[in-house]
Parts: structure tokens; C-alpha cells; sequence
């Protein structure tokens, strides 16, 4: 068969399929609308649709190894802003568990985890434009990962499930597109420790207290039963590149 052949056959089928819509006169087409031109309504109608279901350019998205000198300023930008942000939460869960169990700390969470972050990332200063935690598994839906936090977090999933430990450290590059700037992204690898088990442990043993309130300010919960020395999850820092 030649090469050709195939676009020339579908070009039969275009022409003949055409020349049935041709033929069927315009009063048969099932319309609501009274319209003079339905096909010019039909056209209209897809590229609309076509407009209204079309998500936002995807930014084109590349890794760096975390040791590459192009990417070290951000790295380590990156480093101390996650360590301002683990330096001002865990001392605080730790300290609301200690006062009133992990019902709690709970609270605290509930009420500070989100403002506590994002006064971590405005005190880094400019150049750091996001921070966020994110996992497979969340607790709450608004630390749902987006598209490139999802690559991350598969990435490092693909390497767990390859019998590998999770890379303390991801660096990622989305290219600018019409709705966002360029970024840079740094995260890194949280892993669950012994006191983390008080909340993202097995549910079983949790108190009932500890179940309700949890239920009741997550019902959504998908972060328990998670071991000691599990993954769980990602600190992202976005930067300016
Ligand atoms: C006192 C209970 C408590 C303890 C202890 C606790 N967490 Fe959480 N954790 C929470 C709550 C509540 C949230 C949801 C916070 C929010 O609304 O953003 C959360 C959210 C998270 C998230 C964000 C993703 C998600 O699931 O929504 C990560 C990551 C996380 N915890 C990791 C840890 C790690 C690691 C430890 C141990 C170092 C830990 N947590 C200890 C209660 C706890």
C-alpha cells in the first residue's frame, strides 16, 4: 500500500460523508433553535464548548538533579525556608498535644497549620513565592496536589515502589506560560516519625475524642495508617528562577 493511500481513502470517506450531510436538507437537522444557518449555530457550539472545556495551558515542566550549581541558590533558599516552616509547626502541635492531647492539636492544626505556613513563606521574603505541603495520601483537600506537585509526588512514589528511599530533595522547573510565571520548584521528602502517629497513625488507636474531631473538621481524612519511617508526603518551596 502507498503511503498516500490512507489520507486518500479517508478523503473519499470525508467527501462522501459530507456529501450525505450536504444532502440532508437544513429543515431535518435536529435543532431547537428556529436558526437559518444551524450549521454556523453547530460551529459556534463546539468552538464554545471547546473554549469552556480547554484548562489552562499546562506549563511545560523539567527536573534538575538538587546537586546541579545552576539551581544551588534556591536550593538552599529553599533548605532554610523549610526548616523555618518544620521550626515553627511542629513546636506548636507539639505544645498544643502537650496541653490538651492530640484532639489538640487537632485544633491547632485546623486553625494554624494554613496561616502558619504562609506566614513562614511571606518572612523568607520575595523570592519565595510558595510554600505548601502536599502528599497522596491528605488530611485536608486544600493541601491536594496540583499537576506538578502530583509529578513529584508520583516520582517519588515510583521509586518507593522500586524498592528505593524517597530522594530527600526534588527540583523542578515549570515554564512560564500566559497565566503564571516561570518557577522554580524545591521539595522535600517529610517522613512520618514516631509522634507524628498520634494523629496519622492507625485509627484504631485513637481515642474517641481524638476520632470525633477529626471526623468533624475532616471528613474527607485519607492521612491515617501510616506507619513509623513511612513517606508521607512533600514540602514544596516555589522560587523565582
Ligand atoms: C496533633 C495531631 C497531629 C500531629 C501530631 C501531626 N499532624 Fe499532620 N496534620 C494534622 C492535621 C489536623 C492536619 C491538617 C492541617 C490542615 O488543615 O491543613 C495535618 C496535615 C498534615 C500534612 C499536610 C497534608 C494533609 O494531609 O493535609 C502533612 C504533610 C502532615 N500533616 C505531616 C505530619 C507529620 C510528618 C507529622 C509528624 C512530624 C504530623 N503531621 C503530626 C494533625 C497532626
Amino acid at each position: 500500500m502507498k503511503p498516500t493511500s490512507i489520507p486518500f481513502r479517508l478523503g473519499i470517506i470525508g467527501g462522501v460523508a459530507g456529501g450525505r450531510l450536504r444532502r440532508r436538507p437544513y429543515s431535518q437537522y435536529p435543532t431547537t433553535l428556529n436558526s437559518k444557518s444551524p450549521r454556523l449555530f453547530l460551529v459556534l457550539l463546539v468552538v464554545g464548548m471547546r473554549l469552556w472545556a480547554e484548562p489552562p495551558a499546562a506549563p511545560a515542566l523539567t527536573w534538575h538533579a538538587p546537586s546541579d550549581p545552576a539551581v544551588a541558590p534556591a536550593v538552599a533558599q529553599a533548605k532554610v525556608t523549610i526548616a523555618a516552616l518544620v521550626g515553627t509547626l511542629l513546636p506548636a502541635v507539639n505544645a498544643a498535644v502537650e496541653v490538651g492531647g492530640p484532639p489538640q492539636g487537632v485544633i491547632l492544626c485546623h486553625g494554624q497549620a494554613e496561616p502558619l505556613t504562609q506566614q513562614t513563606r511571606q518572612q523568607a521574603g520575595p523570592s519565595v513565592t510558595g510554600l505548601k505541603r502536599t502528599s497522596l495520601r491528605v488530611r485536608n483537600p486544600a493541601n491536594a496536589p496540583d499537576r506538578a506537585e502530583q509529578a513529584a509526588l508520583d516520582r517519588v512514589a515510583a521509586l518507593l515502589a522500586a524498592g528505593k528511599e524517597p530522594p530527600p530533595l526534588l527540583v523542578q522547573y515549570l515554564a512560564e506560560t500566559p497565566d503564571h510565571p516561570a518557577e522554580l520548584r524545591v521539595y522535600r521528602s517529610m517522613t512520618v516519625a514516631a509522634n507524628c502517629l498520634a494523629c496519622h497513625g492507625d485509627p484504631a488507636s485513637f481515642t474517641p475524642q481524638l476520632r470525633d474531631s477529626l471526623r468533624t473538621h475532616y471528613p474527607q481524612d485519607t492521612a491515617t495508617g501510616y506507619a513509623e519511617g513511612d513517606w508521607r508526603g512533600l514540602i514544596r518551596v516555589s522560587l523565582q528562577p
